[in-house]
């Protein structure tokens, strides 16, 4: 697709000025696709009532290095890898490590879970997630959705707990000390598992090399410029 001519002065009167920095910069179908996106996320944060776009970095929340800042996962990221995993209703509990404002929460509880948590490190994300939780309620079909303020290295794994969701929310020291804490609530109380994890396409997924996991399903395709899907599951 041919993208428009920039120094056309006309142009440069009525296309806002974003728009027209997105357009040198990525193209017009790359354009398309990002407006699309974002308009469609709008779409569904207003169906649910919830606010949770927006980034914040890992200093503006005064974390060290290895935990990242705040993004949501996208919608379409979400729905692809639900519909790769399975669900018992009412007996299966999701989890959110690093669940930020509450999009992936409250996405979940759409779900017939009979639980969904929450766990962020931050207090001010922590309270944003609950009053989304909130503003969703009538939408929701899970009725046990709460936050834990918590660091997710200190965080106790329920013993019922079959998903975990992780979107990029630290680096791999930490997320190793997250699976020692999940494969000791495994070992406590054996039950099938399933973890789906999000990452920058550019690092090592260091799940790959995790005895206990088996890698179900890649997702190269979702609706993010940046990120890739996995879905393991323990046996
Ligand atoms: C990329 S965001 C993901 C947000 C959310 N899960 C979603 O999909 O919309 C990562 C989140 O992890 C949180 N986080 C980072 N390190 C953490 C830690 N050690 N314990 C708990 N939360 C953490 C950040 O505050 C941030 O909200």
């Amino acid at each position: 697709m041919p993208t428009p001519d920039l120094n056309d002065r006309s142009l440069v009167r009525i296309v806002p000025r974003k728009l027209r920095d997105s357009l040198a910069e990525r193209g017009l179908r790359s354009t398309i696709r990002r407006l699309w996106r974002a308009a469609s996320s709008a779409l569904r944060e207003r169906r649910l009532g919830i606010r949770t776009s927006g980034s914040i970095t890992a200093s503006e929340l005064e974390f060290d290095a290895a935990s990242f800042g705040y993004q949501p996962v996208p919608y379409a990221s979400f729905d692809a890898a639900m519909r790769h995993v399975s669900i018992r209703p009412d007996e299966d509990v999701f989890i959110d490590y690093g669940c930020g404002m509450g999009r992936a929460v409250c996405l979940a509880a759409t779900y017939p879970f009979r639980r969904v948590i929450g766990v962020e490190r931050s207090d001010s994300l922590s309270q944003i997630a609950r009053d989304n939780i909130r503003r969703a309620s009538s939408k929701l079909r899970c009725d046990d959705v709460t936050i834990a303020t918590e660091d997710a290295r200190k965080y106790e794994v329920p013993t019922d707990a079959t998903h975990i969701f992780l979107f990029n929310p630290f680096d791999e020291p930490v997320l190793m000390t997250v699976l020692a804490r999940i494969r000791d609530s495994l070992h406590a109380s054996p039950r099938k598992l399933s973890i789906i994890y999000a990452l920058p396409k550019c690092r090592r997924d260091p799940l790959v090399d995790v005895p206990w996991l088996t890698l179900q399903h890649k997702l190269e395709t979702i609706d993010s410029d940046w990120q890739r899907l996995a879905v393991y599951e323990s046996p």
